[in-house]
């Protein structure tokens, strides 16, 4: 994810009146790097983090160890970065991730959808960003989901847990082009800072399963 994304438009106007409009990319890119990037912002914890973890928490979501069939659903390659408003990447970052099957249900006591659980989905996931910050899950794109007020549906999304060392963000991640997102009263709460909840979503190509994605997300904390 370019770090332009990551900029606000007011930061964005600021740069480009200082520049009066007539430097190259080259140059704009490198103003850019010197800029700060803007914090992710918070999101509630919700109803659904679980409060019985599954027994296999790795990486891979889409598949139960000892069970025979793996999970439904589109298969999500989720990755990226976490760094500081100064783009430095951080290490040893733990970040935790728990989401609906691909029917659009939460595996927990609290989630009351007639929507069909999987039992072959993971549901939650554990990792810690390595030297240069990076973290990857492999899992199923969330479904939809009614929350039961007014016709009010959520947007697939991610929820994040992520613990520094000094610090704690709680937050969810979307996907971009999904119309509930216009109308979700979380996402929406995040304004004006929604970018910094929005991933990048390509087709995964060669050598990774057919018709899955490549999502990619940065995670920006104050300190870390
Ligand atoms: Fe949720």
């Amino acid at each position: 994810m370019g770090i332009e994304r990551r900029v606000s438009r007011r930061r964005f106007l600021e740069f480009s009146s200082a520049l009066g409009g007539i430097v190259g990319y080259g140059s704009l890119n490198q103003l850019f790097a010197q800029g700060k990037l803007t914090v992710t912002e918070e999101q509630v914890l919700g109803p659904f983090y679980p409060i019985n973890k599954p027994l296999d928490r790795d990486a891979d979501l889409t598949h139960l160890r000892g069970r025979r069939f793996s999970a439904k659903g589109q298969i999500i390659h989720l990755m990226g970065r976490v760094v500081n408003p100064q783009g430095r990447p951080l290490s040893g970052i733990r970040l935790e991730i728990w989401q609906a099957n691909t029917h659009g249900r939460y595996s927990h006591i609290n989630d009351s959808n007639a929507a069909p659980l999987d039992p072959n989905f993971q549901g939650y996931g554990v990792q810690v960003t390595d030297a240069k910050g990076r973290y990857r899950f492999k899992t199923i794109k969330p479904g939809s989901y009614p929350t039961g007020l007014d016709g009010w549906s959520r947007p697939p999304h991610i929820h994040f847990y992520v613990t520094g060392s000094h610090e704690a963000l709680v937050t969810q991640m979307y996907f971009p082009g999904e119309e509930l997102n216009a109308k979700d009263r979380l996402f929406q709460s995040a304004a004006p800072n929604q970018a910094t909840l929005i991933a990048k979503a390509e087709p995964a190509g060669k050598g990774l399963e057919p018709d899955s994605l490549i999502v990619t997300w940065e995670i920006v904390l104050t300190a870390g």
